[in-house]
């Protein structure tokens, strides 16, 4: 079969969650692209979204839809091009018309594995858990005569493994998309060790037709992104106990969160962005990696906030749960002590921790540098002054920094990368770092 030709009968797994919705978006608008092209035109494309959740899925279509007229608002000269074969559309309301028309025309949703039986690609994005995905694929491998690809979004699970105990026959790669998939750039590829060489060019095609980068990464659980993230989680926690000797426990997690946030220039403090996964998230993957690996990843202090109910994660509009943070129009208003589970301001507890931190060197936002053009500029001049800078937030922040380093380069000698510029990448593209973890600035 022609890989193209793949694209005409394809399914989405978990269709209706956070990821599976974004890879849904992405399919759609990229099987009109194909429709239009000559070898398809008059021929039938159907994207099969299936979720477990009908719910879910009646939200879905709604959230395609108006995802899809925006899209076609914004690339109207693209879609004249699209649509040059049919005239009689005029004006760029009638276009526009048409293809919303024809991007939902694609879209079956089904709360039936069944329909997949028909697919030749099968895009996976539910539950990280071992044994459901295999089980899923299990099914609609043995059921399914085309001999399907599967692109699997998991962040953490081992693809030899699916692979092995799902009986794929090497039909398998790991894609995995960041979050929001049709926003971030990212994509983390995770091949066999004997890759099908179709599949990875199917792949490779895919992603320069939804204009992602695509980073390697080798078969070990958590890959690059998640190896990185849930090595660091550990690390910060530690901080935080440790700091707790000077500081009560709210203001310990202030201090970390603003050490990884504000002293690193970084779009948010590790605990913020834990709480924008999930508690809950990350303690899976850490089970996943800690299962997977020799090292041990074991982190009670996930599993002890989970059984106080500290869980985060977002509401279904996309606004943030309360977690480590109550947050007001997006900022974080409030600190939570993970002892008595009570929340302080902000602002009461700030002061002490300044004063404990007590930092010298002139901070820049993440938001204000990530927009200008010095911005390399500015980081080489605020890293160089952070190095003179012998406070106590200083000598924190540039041991966070080091051993962030430490992680990077641990990737690569533990043969989850082939280079350190893959750690960069991910970090930069997948979490909007402003520079690499490897490049020590104050070397
Ligand atoms: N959320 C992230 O930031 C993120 C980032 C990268 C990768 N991932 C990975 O993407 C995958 C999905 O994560 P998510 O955050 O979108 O989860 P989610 O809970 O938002 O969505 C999962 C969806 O799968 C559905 N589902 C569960 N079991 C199913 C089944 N057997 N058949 C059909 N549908 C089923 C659920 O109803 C839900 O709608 C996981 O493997 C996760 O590790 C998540």
């Amino acid at each position: 079969m022609n890989q193209l030709d793949r694209f005409k009968n394809i399914t989405v797994l978990g269709a209706a969650g956070k990821m599976g919705s974004g890879i849904l978006l992405l399919n759609v608008l990229h099987s009109v692209k194909l429709m239009h092209l000559p070898q398809f035109l008059g021929q039938t494309f159907v994207i099969n979204a299936v979720d477990q959740s009908f719910e879910r899925l009646q939200g879905l279509m709604d959230y395609i839809k108006n995802q899809v007229q925006k899209w076609a608002e914004k690339n109207i000269v693209e879609l004249r091009k699209q649509y040059i074969n049919r005239p009689h559309l005029i004006d760029n309301k009638d276009i526009i018309e048409a293809f919303v028309a024809d991007a939902m025309s694609l879209v079956k949703p089904s709360i039936n594995i069944e329909v997949s039986y028909h697919s030749s690609l099968i895009f996976e994005a539910i539950i990280e858990d071992e044994n459901i995905k295999t089980k899923v694929f299990r099914q609609i491998n043995e059921n399914n005569p085309n001999k399907p690809y599967f692109l699997s979004n998991t962040s953490s699970i081992p693809i030899k493994v699916l692979d092995d105990k799902a009986g794929l026959e090497g039909r398998i790669i790991g894609c995995h998309f960041y979050n929001p998939p049709a926003v971030q750039r990212l994509i983390e590829v995770v091949q066999l060790d004997e890759p099908i060489t179709e599949l990875s060019s199917l792949v490779e095609g895919l992603a320069k037709h939804m204009n992602k980068l695509i980073v390697p990464a080798n078969d070990i659980a958590g890959f690059i992104g998640n190896g990185f993230f849930m090595r660091e989680i550990i690390y910060a926690v530690n901080l935080y106990k440790t700091l707790q000797k000077d500081l009560s426990p709210a203001e310990a997690l202030l201090a970390v969160d603003k050490i990884s946030h504000e002293l690193l220039i970084r779009p948010m403090g590790i605990f913020q962005l834990m709480g924008y996964v999930g508690v809950d998230v990350c303690s899976l993957i850490m089970r996943v990696m800690d299962s997977h690996l020799e090292e041990n990843l074991n982190c009670s202090f996930l599993d002890e906030l989970l059984s106080k109910g500290v869980k985060g994660g977002q509401h279904a509009n996309g606004t943030q749960r309360d977690g480590f943070f109550k947050y007001e129009g997006g900022k974080a208003v409030e600190v939570l002590d993970v002892e008595s589970l009570k929340y302080t301001e902000v602002k009461l507890l700030e002061p002490k921790v300044d004063e404990y931190l007590d930092f010298q060197t002139k901070v820049y936002s993440w938001n204000q540098l990530s927009r200008s053009k010095y911005k390399d500029q500015h980081i080489q001049e605020y890293f160089a002054q952070l190095k003179n800078d012998e406070s106590k937030g200083a000598l924190l922040a540039k041991e966070y920094s080091q051993a962030m380093r430490d992680i990077a380069v641990q990737l690569y000698e533990n043969k989850v990368c082939d280079s350190t510029d893959y750690v960069n990448a991910v970090m930069m593209n997948g979490f909007y770092y402003l520079y690499g973890p490897v490049n020590n600035l104050m070397d």
